[in-house]
């Protein structure tokens, strides 16, 4: 078995095995992983790490260059993705040693975190990353819908119009918000390219030609789910602004783009998965309409930190006295408490 970095040829190769993973939402494996090569400006062949035998390869990890928002600072982050072994190879270890091969790497990159997104977080837990638990909000329709303030007007994302009153407000919002990603504006070109699953739904509040507020939306497994929002930092009329925008994707349309095959635009909008964006103007703004609420935690964001010495350096504070694992996941808890951490599904990989 050899382990090793993906070489230039084999693009093919890769996505042939990951064409094994049985996906939601009518995904193949093929075609969901080909965006992550082609359309991630970050892709290089060194982020990829594979295991071959026989000639062919049966497992993979990708690291995703990215920057972390950790109290305002930028954070150089690596993300861990695509990280799949075939059927026939699992249980011996392949997919602990690339992640392992994976973090040295990112190590020596100067990564000095590591974020993943998990469905075994037992699994990564043994290997080095601890669950950063948030609290999602299940939201569900007021009986009786309020309209959007009549200054307010909701229309589709148009890149045209809107791209740089809303890179502006993700600025503000995002920024202010701990484990956001960095976005600049070809981040946001491929962002726009890469969180449809695989089609996304973005709308802007706008007053007097002004972007106060965006929200984007997508299906996962079948599920309604907001996938980042932003608005203007003053709280009025921004919040109501952007509370109108959830109230507008709770409405059932004709031919609905997200509804999954089979499923009604009325069931399907019935209720929807918002991020734990940490907003009390926005929730003040949903309670004043009457949507239901319901608090579901959500353990599968997942973190480690790679270089404690580097990143309290960073951020200006004490390092951890220690270097043992409780050691430094307590200081990583201290400078990036899980109570205020946010992570958008756009920003996901
Ligand atoms: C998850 C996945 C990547 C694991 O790949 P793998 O190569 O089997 O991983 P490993 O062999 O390193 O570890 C798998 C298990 O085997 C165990 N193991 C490792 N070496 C072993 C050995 N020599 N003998 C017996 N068990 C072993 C590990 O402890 C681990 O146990 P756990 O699941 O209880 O934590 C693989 O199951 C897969 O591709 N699943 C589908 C895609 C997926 O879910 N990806 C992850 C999304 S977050």
């Amino acid at each position: 078995m050899k382990i090793r970095i993906l070489e230039r040829t084999e693009h093919d190769a890769l996505l042939e095995l990951l064409d094994g993973w049985e996906l939601s939402d009518g995904w193949r494996g093929r075609e969901f992983f080909r965006r992550y090569l082609v359309e991630d400006p970050s892709f290089e062949e060194r982020n990829v790490w594979v295991a071959e035998e026989a000639g062919r390869l049966v497992s993979c990890v990708q690291i995703f260059p990215r920057e972390l928002r950790v109290e305002g600072v930028a954070v150089p982050t690596g993300g861990i993705g695509s990280v799949f072994t075939r059927e026939g190879s699992r249980n011996s270890g392949i997919a602990g040693t690339l992640l392992g091969c994976a973090t040295e790497a990112m190590r020596e990159r100067g990564m000095e975190l590591s974020l993943l997104f998990a469905a075994r977080v037992a699994f990564y837990g043994r290997l080095g990353w601890s669950s950063w638990p948030c609290t999602r909000t299940l939201l569900r329709a007021p009986a009786t819908a309020r309209s959007a303030p009549a200054d307010i007007e909701i229309a589709p994302f148009d890149p045209a119009r809107d791209l740089a009153q809303v890179v502006a407000l993700h600025a503000a919002y995002s920024g202010a918000r701990n484990g956001t990603t960095v976005r600049d504006t070809s981040g946001w070109r491929s962002s726009l390219r890469l969180a449809g699953n695989p089609h996304e739904e973005f709308l802007v509040a706008r007053r007097q030609g002004r972007a106060l507020a965006y929200t984007r939306a997508t299906v996962l497994s079948s599920f309604l789910m907001l996938s980042e929002l932003g608005r203007e930092l003053s709280a009025d009329p921004a919040a109501e602004a952007l509370a109108a925008l959830v109230a507008a994707a709770l409405e059932p349309r004709a031919n609905d783009p997200l509804a999954p095959a089979g499923k009604r635009s009325e069931e399907f909008r019935s209720r929807l998965l918002a991020p734990a964006a940490h907003d009390p103007e926005l929730d003040r703004a949903l309670g004043a309409r009457g949507f239901g609420t319901l608090a579901l935690p959500d353990p599968t964001a997942m973190l480690r930190c790679l270089a404690p010495e580097a990143l309290a350096k960073r951020l200006g504070v004490p390092a951890p006295a220690q270097r043992s694992r409780d050691a430094v996941e307590a200081f990583l808890r201290r400078v990036l408490p899980p109570e205020r951490f946010t992570t958008w599904l756009a920003d996901r990989f």
